[in-house]
């Protein structure tokens, strides 16, 4: 299929944008290190998010709360490193931003000067809004994130599909009008019912990118080392497995280690 973004040097806001309004999907993935940035980079990847999922994925934490601002900078760095032609969008982690647009600006200045990205995402709608406003304001672009907010976990005790009820579905719609008209360039909508997500792709106009809320929104989003069966643990319903590398490290190590208590490596070859 040819993509009708393609021939992009730099992906920005406005290219994923018309890729909205031309029907091309937008392929999001993310990554927290130079070396798997550096393998995005050799694929037409449209944007690659340094989520706070880092503090899973890379930190060993259960949830994403206990990342700092100071660790997101040094992966997201790594990653602006090693990426040409994505927009790179961070996340702004947890304490950073809510309840004080002050602060929400200076963390978000920040990621911008200390890392070189193109854009920042933050969770939450109505209640997030005057930090959103601020950061707009000094020309940094926001992507909203609704539906199942992870930074919230200790307030929906579950990581359970959400807005599957009335009440809270209208939530989302709303907020999702909220954002939009505020001006942030793109919505992750997560874990919603399939339909919710379609409706509020078809109501905005901004791209919405979907991780477990189906097909009928503007891109999808995953966890680079979940898709890539890294994250051999975690296996919700929406993952899709593009691979077995975890197996795969496993099995390579397991020669390694034989290799060398059989002194079959190194060989002459590998010696000086
Ligand atoms: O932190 C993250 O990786 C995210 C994605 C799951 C959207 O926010």
């Amino acid at each position: 299929m040819a993509y009708l973004q393609t021939d992009v040097t730099k992906v920005t806001t406005r290219v994923l944008q018309n890729m909205k309004l031309h029907g091309e999907k937008i392929a999001m993935l993310t990554a927290y290190d130079f070396s798997m940035a550096r393998l995005l980079d050799r694929t037409k990847i449209d944007v690659v998010l340094v989520g706070d999922s880092a503090a899973n994925v890379m930190e060993g934490y259960k949830t994403t709360l206990p990342i700092t601002l100071d660790e997101m900078i040094v992966y997201a760095s790594a990653v602006v490193r090693a990426i040409n032609r994505a927009l790179v969008v961070v996340d702004m982690p947890f304490g950073t931003y809510q309840g004080n647009s002050k602060q929400a600006l200076a963390s978000a200045i920040r990621i911008m000067k200390e890392t070189g990205a193109d854009a920042v995402k933050l969770e939450g709608g109505e209640e997030v809004l005057e930090s959103i406003q601020r950061i707009l304001s000094a020309g940094i672009p926001v992507m909203g994130h609704l539906g199942l907010t992870p930074q919230s976990i200790n307030k929906f005790g579950t990581y359970a599909v959400r807005a599957t009820e009335e009440e809270e579905a209208n939530r989302v719609i709303h907020d999702a009008h909220i954002l939009e008209e505020v001006g942030c360039f793109a919505l992750v909508l997560e874990k919603v019912p399939a339909a919710l997500a379609g409706r509020i792709a078809k109501e905005v106009k901004i791209p919405i990118i979907g991780i477990g809320a189906g097909s009928e929104v503007d891109g999808q989003v995953l966890v680079l080392q979940d898709m890539l069966g890294i994250t051999q643990q975690f296996k919700p319903r929406y993952l899709r497995l593009y691979g077995t590398f975890g197996d795969d490290i496993s099995a390579a190590i397991q020669q390694y280690i034989s290799d060398v208590k059989t002194v079959a490596f190194p060989n002459e070859k590998e010696q000086y």
